[in-house]
């Protein structure tokens, strides 16, 4: 496929001026009078000691004496504007398209990546807080493993610290066994609610908790037991949740397992001479680099989060020998991230320069923010099966020929999963269910429904009579046709990007675009009851775009059905 930024740099000649950086200021331009690729001339000023103005000039001259693929090449204004040969572009683009069923370079074979995502507290539902890490998570491994990666995906479950205490406390005050199994985690998390009710009024409970943890700790027979069974039924809740998003997790290995290999920690912390003692608590003074001080150990010996992730760092690295690792938790644990970078830096580990921190904003209900204590939660299992329902009030009016249930599957669970990946991630979003299954707007259903219309369109055409037709690519180099193709072409670039940022919304932004440039295109063009050579351009097109935006959903996560 040609690569129009090499040419053009190719194309020039400058003395002291070197190829790659020449090939960084070309831009691709967004406004159609200044051509499709754009040179400034102003940085050259300096080393050729003329004028941009009188360099861009000269430039032009040259490169027009030289043979090139562009229909016209402008100075103005010290740019140097290049117009690409539309049906050039065309033929070498769906020529390369027709010869290769994949739209991928593949960048980073041979490379592994670690992601920590969903890692939900357990022994509580998911709720719509957990919506933003799963999703995300799971795109932005999607994005990775297209161009290379291979991918682990580890669900670092919270199954460790004092909410197990009360957890654990709350079974044995008003426990009913029969009661857990029958209802599950809705059981347990009624507990958990009534735990901290009480202890509003009784302080004393707070205690009973943390003695209950610390025997937890200890490994007391009775109290391992009852947590032990806890935890295995509130995880399948949890697998049965990420199931119906359709993600599959490499590992549930949760907090739990560095328990009782913290002492490495500790003896190897010591061994830096990082560890202080400060009020009978083990730390490491972070202060100099503006990180605070980071709490190892607790006065009565018990690990927290960081000491656990600290552990858990090391072991992956052991065990996978990544070369990122990514954890995709809110924001808000910013620091604690740092922390855990620079501890793991201090104590000479390189890795430690691959861990991202792939934070993210807040999500809430048009009612506001959601309390994950007291009570009335956004669950994710409600979320989900209210999505569905919904959808299937939006599409059952669609057409009789559709399946119904299977259609509002897809678009509800797509606006759902839509919802983090729509805006920059770490931005805060409010989920409106009935906003998100519009089929107008920037929408999951929008996006859907263009695919659908798209194959609608292929299909009423009878693609064995287009075989060994010359497309006629002039029928599709008009600005709105030019412009989607143009975008097409960018797939790969846009995937790179929104690799390189673990910034799914960078693939949803561009999705959106060129829905948009297509439903345009299909308004303006006919594709069946036109000429052979007409027709098979504009199925080129068509079948390339949908194929496009079928991958770009399937990196968001989002399914498509043929028929909508
Ligand atoms: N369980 C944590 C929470 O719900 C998130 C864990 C993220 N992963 C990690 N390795 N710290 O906030």
């Amino acid at each position: 496929m040609l690569d129009y930024k090499k040419i053009i740099s190719s194309l020039i000649e400058l003395d002291g001026v070197d190829k790659n950086d020449l090939e960084k200021l070309i831009t691709e331009t967004k406004e159609i009078e200044k051509g499709d690729y754009s040179l400034p001339c102003f940085s050259f000023a300096k080393v050729l000691r003329k004028n941009p103005v009188e360099i861009a000039n000269i430039l032009c001259e040259q490169i027009k004496q030289k043979y090139h693929p562009f229909s016209s090449i402008e100075a103005v204004n010290g740019y140097l504007n290049f117009f690409v040969d539309r049906t050039k572009f065309c033929e070498d683009y769906f020529d390369f398209c027709d010869n290769n069923e994949v739209i991928y370079l593949k960048p980073y074979q041979n490379k592994t990546m670690v992601i920590d995502y969903c890692s939900a507290n357990l022994a509580k539902y998911l709720h719509i807080g957990h919506l933003a890490t799963t999703v995300i998570g799971e795109s932005v491994a999607r994005i990775n493993e297209a161009l290379g990666y291979k991918v682990v995906r580890l669900n670092y479950v919270g199954d460790w610290g004092t909410p197990f205490g009360k957890m654990i406390a709350a079974y044995r005050l008003w426990g009913d066994k029969q009661d857990i199994i029958a209802r599950g985690v809705d059981a347990v998390q009624d507990l958990y609610i009534r735990f901290a009710k009480e202890a509003e009024n009784n302080p004393e409970l707070e205690q009973l908790a943390r003695d209950t943890f610390k025997a937890l700790e200890n490994g007391d027979k009775e109290t391992v037991e009852i947590y032990k069974w806890i935890i295995d039924i509130t995880i399948d809740e949890t697998k049965r949740i990420t199931d119906t998003l359709g993600i599959t997790f490499d590992s549930w290995r949760g907090e739990s397992y560095y328990n009782n290999k913290m002492d490495d920690v500790i003896k190897m912390l010591e061994s830096k001479n990082l560890l202080q003692t400060s009020q009978g608590a083990k730390i490491v003074d972070l202060s100099d680099f503006g990180l605070n001080v980071c709490l190892i150990q607790k006065s009565d010996g018990t690990s927290l989060y960081i000491t656990r992730d600290i552990c858990a760092a090391i072991d992956r690295y052991k065990t996978y020998k990544f070369d990122k690792m990514v954890y995709v938790t809110a924001v808000q644990q910013k620091l604690h991230f740092e922390q855990l970078k620079k501890v793991l830096s201090l104590c000479g580990y390189d890795f430690s320069d691959n861990i991202i921190h792939c934070a993210y904003g807040m999500i809430s209900l048009p009612e506001g923010k959601i309390a994950s204590r007291k009570g009335k939660q956004a669950l994710l299992k409600d979320i989900l099966v209210e999505a569905v329902e919904s959808a299937k009030e939006v599409v059952k009016d669609k057409g009789d020929e559709l399946d119904i249930d299977e259609v509002s599957e897809v678009v509800g669970i797509g606006a759902v999963n839509y919802c983090p990946l729509k805006v920059e991630k770490v931005k805060d979003t409010v989920f409106d269910l009935e906003k998100a299954l519009s089929f107008e707007g920037e929408t999951s259903p929008y996006m859907q429904y263009t695919y659908a219309r798209a194959n609608n369109i292929l299909e009423r055409i009878e693609l064995k009579n287009l075989c060994g037709v010359m497309p006629d690519y002039l029928s599709i180099s008009d600005d709105i046709s030019f412009e989607l193709i143009k975008n097409l072409k960018n797939f790969n670039n846009v995937v790179i990007s929104a690799c390189e940022q673990s910034e799914p919304s960078i693939i949803s932004r561009y999705l959106i675009d060129i829905c948009k440039l297509f439903n345009r295109f299909y308004h303006q063009n006919k594709v069946a009851g036109t000429s052979p050579q007409v027709m098979s351009a504009r199925v080129n097109l068509t079948m390339q775009f949908s194929k496009v935006l079928k991958e770009g959903l399937r990196l968001l996560n989002i399914k498509v059905t043929q028929k909508m």
